[in-house]
Parts: C-alpha cells; structure tokens; sequence
C-alpha cells in the first residue's frame, strides 16, 4: 500500500478547533514535514489549492500558500517523494499549468504529478471577478475534460490545437516537454467526478468515512471501480484519513475529545453555508458530508484514533478494499504525527514491509 502527506499548506491544517495546534503554513514547517515523510520513505506529498478561508476565531484557512510554487520549492529540496500540485483549473489556463508542471518536473527530476480540481467553494473565485455563474456547479467536469485534454496534448505533442465550448486553442506550444509521464489525480466523488477520473486520471482521491471505521468507505471505490470499468481503465483509489496516534488508546482519544470540544463554531457555520451552495449537488458529492456535525471539526475526512498498534492495523485493514492504492494522511500535529508514523506505526503494518528490505538484509548477514 501506498502512503502519501496531504501536507498543511493552510493553517492549522485539518482541525477546525480552538484546542488544536495553531499554526500558520510556512514552507520551512512543510519542508520539515516533507523531508521527514521522505525520510520514513512515503510515496508522496500532496498540497491544495484553498484561495478563501472559513474565518472564525482559528481564522481558519485564512492563510493559504499558492500549491504550486510551494511544491516547486520542496522539489529542490527533495531527492526521491513524488510530490503533487493542485490546480485551480477555474482561474489558470491549461497552457500556463501544463508549463508550471514541466518546470517542476524538470526541478525534480521527473517526480512530479497535478491534482485537478473543478473548485466547489464559490467566494473562492467570486472575490476575484472570476466565477462563471451558479450554471458552471453542473458544468465542472465538462469543462475539466476539456482542461485535461489540452494538458495531455502540451505534455504529449507539446501543441494543442483544441476546439471546444470552454477552450480555443490556437497552435498553442508548450516545451520543454516533462521528462516523466505526468501523472494526472483527480478527487471527484459525485457520478460525474467518478467517470472524469475513470476516464482520464491516473488515481482517484476520495475520504475516508467515519471515526475507526477503516473500510467505511468502500462503497466510493466500489462506484470508483464501476466507472474503470466501463471505460476499461485501471484507476486506484486513494483514501483520505486523519491519524491522532498515542502510546495508549486512552491518550489518542483524549486529544480528540480535546479538539472537538474547542470546535470554532464560527468557522463551522462558514462551512456548512459554502457547502449548500450547490443547489443541484446530486447526492453523491461528497461536499455536504464535509459539514455534517458528526465530525465537522475536521471536515468528516475519516479518522483513525487510538495506540500505535491500532492504527497499523487499521491502515493495513484499509487495503484490504479492492481497488485501494493507498491512504493520503493528515495529522492533528503534523510534526510529531510523521514521526510517530515513521518510528512506532509503519514498522508494524504488514502493507508496509516491503519498504525494509535492507534492514532485513543487514540482520540475515548479522
Ligand atoms: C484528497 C482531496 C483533495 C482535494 N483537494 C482539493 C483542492 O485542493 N481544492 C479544491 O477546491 N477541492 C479539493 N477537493 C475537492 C474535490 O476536488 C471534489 O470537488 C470533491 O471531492 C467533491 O467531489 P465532486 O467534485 O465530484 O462533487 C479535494 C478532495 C479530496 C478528497
């Protein structure tokens, strides 16, 4: 199984609690966390493109670095993670990403992938003159599929000639051309989210379900599966999970009591207003769930507390879901977080121990 850092590209990270560690997004603190996640030999680094905060007290993602240009630094400073960007597909032309990428691909020596997003938070792109209208929620995906098809072109050929409703390409060029194939995520949740990624992603993102519940979220790679199916391509899940780790179980769970009970109601509220926004949301969008009060202090992303042995198990118990590549994890505190992973979890999971070959090598020669 593979093991990706969605990393705190926004402050506080994924805790919307007065009780949480407050902190601002730097890039010495991803660089740490970064560096030590390649350390402990994680497969990959993800940021997020967030362009408006929820306020509040914790002011809550009100401070964001931009996704990519943070990556293009970690890429300098980086040696083996593959790291991934997200793009804001509404406000960045495909030929100004597609360059973005090739550069980072050539700052790191061809370990680099782009997240697409459609973008779902309005005020986001409203502050800035730049939302197409409420029409554009049930547009989304159309106008992605023509996003990543002038990219594919670019990074391919290196020229793109699309004609579309959203995109007029006109002998467009882009080179130098990335030295490795440019891997493409998405994260789409709804029908329409799924068959883009079955289509044209690499890997699917989604989250995970429900506190210690580990496979909760089967019943998303199953629809992600279906969708590969129909278009006969293999599209791994990824599955986004929240790890509040501790010597004991007892200890774990008292941080998390600890962050809910300081939940910036404020900041809460901004949310569960951003996330009625769509009107027409079919229900298998994963945005209304974000806010739902059984586990808004950290947007319902899937959490797994308890002892360190616990949450091996559980990761181990996750790949179990076919269709699963991997887990992207976040911490309560990301620091302390990678390397209790790193020291006290990962050696127990059995999906894991492919990554100490060596060690077992020194011991046999022993
Ligand atoms: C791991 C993960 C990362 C995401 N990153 C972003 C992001 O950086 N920016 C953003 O606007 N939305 C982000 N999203 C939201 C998704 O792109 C998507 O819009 C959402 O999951 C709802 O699915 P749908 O678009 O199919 O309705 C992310 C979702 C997940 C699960």
């Amino acid at each position: 199984m593979k093991i990706g850092v969605f990393i705190p590209i926004g402050n506080n990270g994924w805790l919307i609690s007065e009780n949480a560690p407050q902190y601002k997004p730097t890039f010495e603190l991803n660089k740490t966390i970064v560096q030590r996640a390649e350390h402990y030999q994680f497969d990959f680094a993800l940021s997020m493109i967030k362009l408006r905060g929820f306020g509040g007290k914790t002011e809550f993602w009100d401070h964001n670095l931009e996704s990519f240009t943070l990556m293009a630094g970690l890429a300098a400073v980086t040696e083996k993670i593959k790291l991934y960007a997200t793009a804001a597909t509404l406000v960045m032309p495909p030929a100004i990403i597609a360059r973005m990428a090739a550069t980072i691909d050539s700052i790191s020596q061809g370990r680099f992938g782009v997240n697409l997003v459609t973008g779902w938070q309005k005020p986001e792109y409203s502050q800035m003159g730049l939302w197409p209208g409420d029409d554009y929620f049930s547009q989304r995906y159309a106008y992605l599929t023509e996003y990543v098809s002038v990219l594919r072109d670019l990074w391919g050929s290196g020229c793109s000639h699309h004609q579309g409703q959203y995109f007029h390409m006109d002998d467009c060029r882009v080179s130098p051309q990335p030295m490795a194939k440019m891997d493409v995520i998405c994260a789409g949740q709804s029908d329409a989210g799924l068959a883009f990624s079955a289509a044209h992603a690499d890997y699917n993102f989604c989250f995970g379900k429900g506190i210690n519940t580990p496979c909760a979220f089967k019943g998303t790679v199953e629809r992600m599966n279906d969708a590969a199916n129909k278009t006969g391509r293999d599209v791994p899940s990824f599955v986004l999970f929240m790890i509040i780790a501790d010597e004991t179980e007892a200890a774990a769970r008292a941080k998390w009591e600890h962050y809910k009970a300081g939940a910036d109601e404020a900041a809460l509220s901004w949310l569960t207003e951003q996330t009625q926004q769509d009107k027409r949301a079919d229900t298998t969008t994963n945005v209304r769930q974000m806010a739902d009060p059984t586990s808004a202090v950290n947007i319902n992303m899937g959490t797994l507390i308890g002892s360190y042995a616990q949450i091996a198990a559980m990761l181990d118990e996750i790949a179990t879901v076919p269709g699963t590549g991997g887990v992207l994890l976040t911490f309560d505190d990301f620091v302390r977080g990678i390397e209790q992973f790193g020291q006290f979890i990962q050696p127990l999971m059995l999906t894991r121990q492919h990554i100490y070959p060596e060690e077992t090598t020194d011991k046999e020669v022993a």
